[in-house]
């Protein structure tokens, strides 16, 4: 029997914020190294939440979470920086830094990883070029579209080539067309060894793969599409 290691593995995990509801109450799921995961359900059903706990910004109230086969509760600082370091993420209101032009947005990962502008120049080019951005290279993010913004958001997650790449509503912002051309560059971080998670509701574009379907429903990770 093969054994794929699974990068990401929830075990009864629980959230909720503050005093509120649970948002996740029994949550249980796996991402196998190299797999590519669509998960849906509808609007505030938990997926920007579930997102969050994979990426360590959230921390469950109940339950374990193992990333990259570690105990997310026994990490150290460093470790969980280090894990971090591994993970791309595209977030619903992408987090773009205002005051930097669109290509500095895109090479920030690799610059602060110590790497010199002449090593990344040609990739960071190509790469905005190829999400539709070649010409809005020098653009600030205030002057761009809610689909530009996306774009570059997206850029920036893939450009030091994560892991595990984590993506909000990716094409949220986008046209149909656009949309496609952006799960096309998943699809091809996935093929190149990138294990992917994409939370989205629209039903289109999950058709479009023949990937992993997960739903949350009542606060529970269940298998395949809703029905
Ligand atoms: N920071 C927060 N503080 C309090 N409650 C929150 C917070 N973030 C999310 N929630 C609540 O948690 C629930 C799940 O929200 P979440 O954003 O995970 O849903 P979602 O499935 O991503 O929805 P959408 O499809 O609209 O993006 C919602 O009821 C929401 O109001
Ligand atoms: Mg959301």
């Amino acid at each position: 029997m093969s054994t794929t290691p699974d990068l990401v593995n929830f075990e009864r995990v629980a959230i909720r914020y503050g005093r509120g509801p649970e948002v996740l109450t029994d949550a249980t799921l796996d991402l196998p190294q190299g797999s590519f995961t669509f998960l849906t359900g509808p609007s505030g059903a938990g997926k920007s939440t579930l997102l969050k706990l994979c990426y360590l910004s959230l921390i469950p109230s109940r339950g374990h979470i193992r990333m990259f086969g570690r105990d997310s509760a026994l990490l150290t600082n460093p470790e969980r920086q280090a894990i971090k370091r591994r993970i791309g993420v595209i977030l619903q209101d992408f987090h773009l830094i205002e005051h930097l032009s669109v290509y500095e947005n895109v090479a920030l990962p690799l610059r602060v990883s110590g790497q010199s502008r002449s090593s990344y120049n040609a990739d960071v080019v190509e790469l905005l070029q190829w999400v539709g951005l070649g010409h809005r290279m020098d653009a600030l993010p205030p002057t761009l579209s809610g689909g530009e913004k996306q774009r570059c958001a997206i850029a920036r997650a893939v450009i030091s080539k994560p892991d595990l790449l984590i993506a909000d509503e990716p094409t949220g912002n986008v046209d149909p067309i656009i949309g496609k051309r952006l799960l096309r560059l998943f699809a091809e971080m996935n093929r190149m060894g990138a294990t992917v998670l994409i939370a989205t509701h629209d039903m289109h574009l999950i058709n479009e793969l023949d990937a992993r379907v997960l739903r949350i429903e009542n606060g529970r990770v269940l298998k395949g599409k809703p029905e």
